[in-house]
């Protein structure tokens, strides 16, 4: 089997579910590689996940093209889709497809970005410079001081029909597929029904064509797991229980062992 495509992706919809996963560098790519995944997002959660900010304002382009090279160099057969950053495309159209361009340097194959209509010319200019394009729109992170935190969106009719005419700029203007972060379960159905794109949704339900999730939830390598997130291990505590064994073993002398040892090949008189 070749690479992912964005064209598989698209060709996805209504066929089989699309899963999506989110990886920061070299082993984490190497993991949801060989667990099959169709789409390994570079996201920008890797500020708050992995970098240890508070929200994904603060990490910028360079920080995302050192993450996405370093899963470029795991040569995944999934997807790899560059997250572009807050303050990386807002101002204009050319400062977007530069950005854009960074990424495919580093070996993303497609960009997302946050935003709806507002964002459409920026989608547009990037798909013209020939690089595939996944949207994102409903819970935005970086559009939080916005929206006023991190609120569920589009649960009244005035919101929902806002977020469907995003979704469908969105796809008016190129994109391949399209994120629905965190909004009533009714909305991203119904967008789903509406648009030809694969939607993909976190927190939205089960109505869509695919799911992504961010990797540490799925380990347990967050300290709050987000309540639509689901942690199928909890390798903090496994990871502790492993340092801490480590820990008595050093103290107690019993770690390095025989078979960590080297010897010299003859006396060592010096
Ligand atoms: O940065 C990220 O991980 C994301 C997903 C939550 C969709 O944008």
């Amino acid at each position: 089997m070749g690479r992912v495509t964005a064209r598989d992706i698209v060709k996805m919809k209504g066929r089989e579910k699309i899963v999506m996963v989110t990886a920061y560098d070299y082993p984490t790519a190497r993991i949801v590689d060989e667990a099959g995944v169709d789409v390994i997002l570079v996201g920008d959660s890797l500020g708050m996940v992995v970098l240890g900010y508070e929200s994904t304002l603060p990490v910028t382009l360079e920080d995302m093209i050192i993450h996405t090279r370093a899963v470029a160099r795991a040569k995944p057969r999934a997807l790899v889709v560059g997250d572009m950053p807050f303050g990386s495309y807002e101002s204009s159209d050319s400062r977007a497809v530069e950005s854009a361009i960074e990424f495919a340097r580093a070996g993303a194959d497609a960009v997302k970005l946050e935003g709806g209509s507002e964002y459409s010319d920026r989608i547009r200019s990037i798909v013209r410079a020939g690089i595939p394009v996944m949207g994102h729109i409903g819970l935005t992170p970086q559009r939080m001081l916005r929206l006023g935190g991190y609120r569920p969106q589009g649960r009244r009719a005035a919101e929902a029909r806002e977020l469907l005419r995003d979704a469908e700029e969105v796809e008016a203007a190129g994109a391949f597929s399209l994120v629905i972060e965190f909004t009533a379960e009714e909305v991203a159905a119904r967008i789903t029904e509406r648009v030809s794109i694969p939607t993909i949704c976190i927190g939205s339900g089960r109505k869509c064509d695919g799911q992504v999730l961010v990797l540490h939830d799925i380990l347990g390598l967050t300290a709050h797991t987000p309540p639509f997130a689901k942690r199928y291990i909890d390798l903090w505590s496994l990871a502790v229980k492993a340092v801490k064994e480590y820990k008595n073993e050093v103290r107690k002398g019993l770690f390095p062992g025989e078979e960590h040892v080297i010897h010299a090949k003859e006396k060592i008189d010096v």
